[in-house]
C-alpha cells in the first residue's frame, strides 16, 4: 500500500524545523508506525539522506521510549495504544499520514522526533527512595496488601512514563503522570514512610515544571496504559495530605 508521509525535520534544537513529504509504496498493514518509519529510512538512506531520527526502545509497549503525534494526536489513533504498537491494519482506509514529536514547552526536540523528556525524569527523582528493608525475602504474609489494593496499585503502576498525557494536555501538566506515581505507592505499605514527602517533592517539580491542571481529560484520552483521571485527583490528594502532615511523615 502507498502512504504519503508529512514528517517533521529539524536539525536540532536550536533549528527551524519543518516538515518534509515523503512516499513509502510498499507499506503493508501489519506494519506498525515505527516500522514504516524504518521503511521510510531505509529508502532515505538508498539516497543519501539523513534518516529521521526517533526513539524506540522495547516495540512490545513497555518501556515508553517511543511517543509521536500522529495527525495532531498523540501516540496516534488508537485508543490506549503506544505508537510502537499502532498499526497500519487499525488506521482504516489511510493514504496519508503526518507525523511529528510530542509537542510540550517543556519537551523540547532534541532533533526530528525525538524530544527531551527529563522533565518527568526529575519528577520521579524528587520522589526519591522507598524505605525496605534489603535483608533476606519476608514471609509472604509479614506485609498484608489486599487483593483490591494490590490490583489497583498495579494498575496504576502500568504508567509506562511516556509523556502522552503532557502533550495531550492544553496546559502541559503531568499530573496524571504523577498521580499514577504517588498513588500506587500509596496503595501500598512499602514506601510510607516516605509518602508525605514525596508528594510534597515531587509537587514542586510539578509547578516549577509542568503547567497546572484544569481537569480537562484530554490526558486519558492519549494515555497507553489507560491510567483513569482519578490518577489526577491521587496528585491533589496526596500532596494535600502530603501538605497537613507537614513534616509527620
Ligand atoms: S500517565 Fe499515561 S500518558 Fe502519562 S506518562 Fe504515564 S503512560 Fe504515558
Ligand atoms: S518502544 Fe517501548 S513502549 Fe514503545
Amino acid at each position: 500500500m502507498r502512504i504519503e508521509l508529512e514528517v517533521w525535520r529539524q536539525d536540532g534544537p536550536d533549528q527551524r524545523g519543518r516538515f518534509a513529504k515523503y512516499v513509502v509504496d510498499d507499506a503493508t498493514p501489519e506494519m506498525s508506525l515505527l516500522e514504516l518509519l524504518d521503511r521510510l529510512n531505509d529508502q532515505l538512506v538508498a539516497q543519501g539522506i539523513e534518516p529521521v531520527q526517533f526513539e524506540s526502545d522495547c516495540r512490545e509497549g513497555v518501556c515508553g521510549a517511543c511517543g509521536v503525534t500522529v495527525d495532531d494526536r498523540p501516540h496516534g489513533p488508537v485508543p490506549k495504544t503506544p505508537s510502537c504498537r499502532q498499526h497500519l491494519r487499525a488506521f482504516g482506509e489511510v493514504s496519508r499520514l503526518r507525523i511529528e514529536p510530542l509537542r510540550s514547552a517543556v519537551f523540547p526536540v532534541v532533533r526530528d522526533l525525538v524530544v527531551d523528556r527529563s522533565a518527568l525524569d526529575r519528577v520521579i527523582r524528587a520522589g526519591g527512595f522507598v524505605a525496605v528493608d534489603a535483608g533476606t525475602a519476608p514471609d509472604a504474609d509479614q506485609l498484608l496488601v489486599t487483593h483490591d489494593d494490590a490490583e489497583l496499585a498495579l494498575d496504576y503502576a502500568a504508567c509506562i512514563g511516556c509523556g502522552a498525557c503532557v502533550a495531550a494536555c492544553p496546559n502541559g501538566s503531568a499530573h496524571l503522570f504523577a498521580g499514577s506515581k504517588l498513588a500506587h505507592l500509596a496503595l501500598l505499605p512499602h514506601g510510607a514512610l516516605e509518602r508525605g514527602r514525596r508528594a510534597r517533592a515531587m509537587g514542586k517539580v510539578l509547578d516549577a515544571e509542568f503547567g497546572p491542571c484544569s481537569s480537562y481529560g484530554e490526558c486519558v484520552e492519549v494515555c497507553p496504559a489507560g491510567i483513569p483521571l482519578t490518577g489526577v485527583a491521587a496528585t491533589h490528594r496526596e500532596r494535600l495530605r502530603g501538605f497537613f502532615r507537614g513534616k509527620a511523615d
